[in-house]
């Protein structure tokens, strides 16, 4: 069986549960990849003691994996836009194909990104950037193929979803908030999940694989929980109402409508029972229906499975020797210069 060899930069939440999985999985995943996955550098800020590394080569330097010849694949969990940017635009040049979780990088700077891959005839792969261990992308863009999608909606950012949870059952909105990142489901800068700005991102991606628009961050309305209060959550309640943080886009005359913000949804809705870090995207098809992607939005080894999916997916293609694709981002062709809000 060939080898395909994977370098991993970022070991924290993602990187750590992805090497863990990556590891304890590796018959099964290369069974389902038709090739061995091998880890062939790891790169982060700092080595972690918790986990398995053996003599796999470590460096603090993130830009070793994208520059040594024997990675065929970088996988980038380091979170942000300019380094990130930077790195993966240096492995694309590189000849090398990309797996990243970063929601931010893609929805802000996709485009560049995707250009450059296409023209370097490598493939960039995102699964994990939308709804942590849902494997949504890949049901809207390629489950959803023979639909007209009219709108795709849902709970998108687990984060905030798990503080309307527990505020639900009493208690304070900071409390949970430090509970959340403990808990690895927050952003570095968790202002992201609270502000509504990851839901935005999310939103984005979301919308450009379903609707096959460009990326258009900065058209979305961005409204976070943040300023949700007990008393909010207790009327809502009281009037038969839950109040969920929802990405919604819209297919409309003139373009895609992008919005995220609290929204009030009967409690009887199926949304409504989506608690915790749990996500749902409910995406609306011309033949199919309605059809609800549900599971969970963050953690550790939820985002690695969504990960190492896309691993499988793009160390297939370059174990088969066949020519590279570049999954592109939708599959209309038409560019929607605006977006009304
Ligand atoms: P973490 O902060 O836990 O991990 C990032 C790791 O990368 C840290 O170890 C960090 O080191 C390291 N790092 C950051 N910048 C550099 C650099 N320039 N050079 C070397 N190492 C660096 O983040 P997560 O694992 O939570 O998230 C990673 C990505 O996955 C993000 O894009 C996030 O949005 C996305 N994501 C996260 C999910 C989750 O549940 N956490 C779910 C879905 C997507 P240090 O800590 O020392 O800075
Ligand atoms: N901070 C994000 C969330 C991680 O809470 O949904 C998953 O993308």
């Amino acid at each position: 069986m060939k080898d395909v060899s994977v370098g991993i930069c970022g070991l924290g939440t993602v990187g750590g549960g992805t090497f863990n999985v990556l590891t304890r999985n590796a018959s099964l995943i290369a069974g389902r990849a038709g090739c061995n996955i091998r880890i062939g550098r790891l790169a982060s800020r700092a080595r972690r003691d918790d986990l398995e590394l053996g003599d796999i080569p470590f460096s603090t330097d993130i830009f070793d994996v994208v520059n040594d010849p024997a990675i065929d694949v970088v996988v980038e969990l380091i979170g942000g836009y300019e380094v990130a940017r930077e790195l993966v635009l240096a492995a694309i040049r590189n000849g090398k194909h990309v797996v990243t979780a970063n929601k931010a990088l893609i929805a802000v700077h996709g485009n560049e990104i995707f250009e450059a891959a296409e023209a370097a005839g490598v493939i960039v792969a995102y699964e994990a950037g939308v709804a942590g261990g849902i494997p949504v992308i890949k049901a809207v863009r390629e489950g959803m193929a023979a639909n007209r999608i009219d709108w795709i909606a849902g709970i998108i950012n687990g984060t905030g979803n798990y503080i309307l949870t527990e505020m639900r059952a009493g208690r304070e909105f900071s409390e949970v908030l430090k509970e959340a990142q403990a808990l690895g489901y927050a952003e570095a800068d968790p202002t992201f999940d609270v502000e509504g700005i990851d839901a935005a991102h999310k939103l984005t991606i979301l919308a450009s694989a379903g609707f096959g628009v460009p990326l258009q961050f900065e058209k979305a309305y961005t409204e976070g929980i943040s300023r949700i209060t007990p008393y909010d959550i207790a009327h809502a309640e009281l009037l038969g109402y839950r109040i969920k943080h929802l990405g919604v886009a819209r297919r409309r005359e003139d373009g895609i409508e992008l919005r995220v913000h609290p929204t009030l949804v009967p409690q009887s809705h199926l949304i409504a029972q989506v608690d915790g870090v749990l996500n749902a995207v409910l995406v609306d098809g011309d033949a199919v229906g309605q059809t609800m992607y549900y599971g969970p939005g963050a953690g550790d080894e939820a985002t690695a499975s969504a990960v190492i999916a896309d691993i499988v997916d793009v160390a297939r293609t370059v174990a088969s020797g066949s020519s590279q694709r570049v999954p592109y981002l939708g599959f209309e062709a038409a560019a929607l210069e605006d977006l009304p809000v």
